[in-house]
């Protein structure tokens, strides 16, 4: 087993193993006092996992219910939460009692915002079985759902007690899903790991995907370590998603994935700033074979000008500049402001 430990204002561990759903209870049973556990979890995991989940709970002790809601990003909203908060009362849960969230990063935004907010805050743990969630989305802390007007906009910072990684449940992860989450681990070579960029240069992600998950997750946590309210170095796991979440906007949050709007962002951020100097020469060239060899993309249809405009209202914006997350070189990074008035200028639209 690997395990690394997070040690945020609220420590916890984060373990990762074959098999391990299937020793969920024995793990979480002596970090709570709780007598009953509630699963959250979506129509496409529900089916393949929480049986295992609950059979380990259950024999760990744990009176269990499990909570089931429509697989995507449309259920991440406050009515989804609603029926959440209906399930747990009608469960009897109390304040000491905790909730696991089962699935992809939709479930452990929700789960964990629901956590956090009922009762004025619960336990929860992580389990999560997208390739996405691994790497990224469970460590950290960040909990959310969406409203109409734009994504995350309502959430908390609630750490999780525990988070179980078993990469086996990868196999049943559609292609597409895999793929999405791969482009948010290039983004962490990038900016933080030569040698797992060059792993994935020269090896299939697929066959060494117990390290890559080992690595992103170590990069998350000491970058959350040291701005666990994303104040400061935490933007540095923003890079290529300025202008990804740009992408997405034009793209109606269709069409494109959010790793596939990350690895297009990437790669356009990185022509730019290495046309201005800030960055080794042939670094972008480098990116852009990475994510063609992973079948990602490396542009977008829409001229520049569009995917800038469409970063004006980004929610890292200040109105007057916006933080834009650089290479140096490969696994080095910075983080620079970049003023809406200049952006004619640096961005030559
Ligand atoms: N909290 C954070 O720090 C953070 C960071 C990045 C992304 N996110 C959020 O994460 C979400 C995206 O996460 P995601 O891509 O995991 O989405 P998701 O939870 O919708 O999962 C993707 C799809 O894969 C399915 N699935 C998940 N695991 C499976 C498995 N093992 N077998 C079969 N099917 C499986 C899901 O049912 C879903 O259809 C977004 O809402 C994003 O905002 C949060
Ligand atoms: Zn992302």
């Amino acid at each position: 087993m690997k395990t690394v430990s997070v040690k945020t204002g609220r420590p916890y561990e984060i373990l990762i193993e074959h098999g391990i759903l299937d020793n969920a209870g024995e793990y979480i049973r002596p970090l709570t006092k709780a007598i009953r556990a509630v699963i959250i979890s979506d129509t496409n995991v529900s089916p393949i996992y929480s049986d295992r989940v609950k059979n380990s709970l259950e024999k760990s002790g744990f009176e269990t219910s499990v909570f089931v809601f429509e697989a995507g990003e449309s259920s991440k909203r406050l009515s989804t939460i609603e029926k959440m908060y209906t399930h747990l009362f009608e469960n009897n849960i109390t304040r000491t009692d905790i909730i696991i969230a089962l699935g992809g990063g939709v479930t452990g935004d929700m789960a964990g915002f629901a956590a956090a907010t009922y009762l004025r805050g619960i336990d929860f743990v992580q389990i999560p079985t997208s390739l996405l969630a691994q790497v990224d989305s469970s460590v950290g802390g960040k909990t959310a759902v969406d409203l109409p007007t734009g994504k995350n906009l309502v959430g908390a910072f609630w750490q999780p007690i525990l988070v179980l990684i078993d990469s086996d449940t990868l196999n049943t992860l559609p292609e597409k899903f895999f793929k999405d989450g791969l482009g948010e681990v290039v983004k962490y070579g990038c900016i933080r790991s030569k040698s797992l960029f060059e792993r994935l240069e020269n090896e299939n992600a697929k066959d060494f995907i117990d390290d890559i998950i080992y690595e992103c997750v170590s990069i998350k946590r000491d970058v959350v370590e040291r701005d666990e309210r994303d104040t400061g170095e935490r933007a540095i796991l923003n890079f290529g998603h300025t202008l990804g979440h740009a992408l997405e906007k034009l793209n109606d949050y269709t069409n494109l994935t959010h790793g596939e709007a990350v690895s297009a962002g990437s790669a356009i951020i990185t022509r730019i700033s290495e046309s201005h100097g800030l960055t080794a020469i042939g670094t972008a060239q480098r990116i852009e074979n990475l994510l063609e060899k992973y079948d990602l993309p490396t542009n977008s249809e829409f001229p520049l000008s569009d995917i800038i405009n469409a970063t004006r209202g980004d929610k890292k914006s200040t109105g007057k500049s916006i933080k834009f997350v650089f290479l140096k070189e490969i696994g080095e990074c910075f983080v620079q402001k970049i003023d809406t008035a200049d952006f004619g200028e640096f961005f030559g639209v």
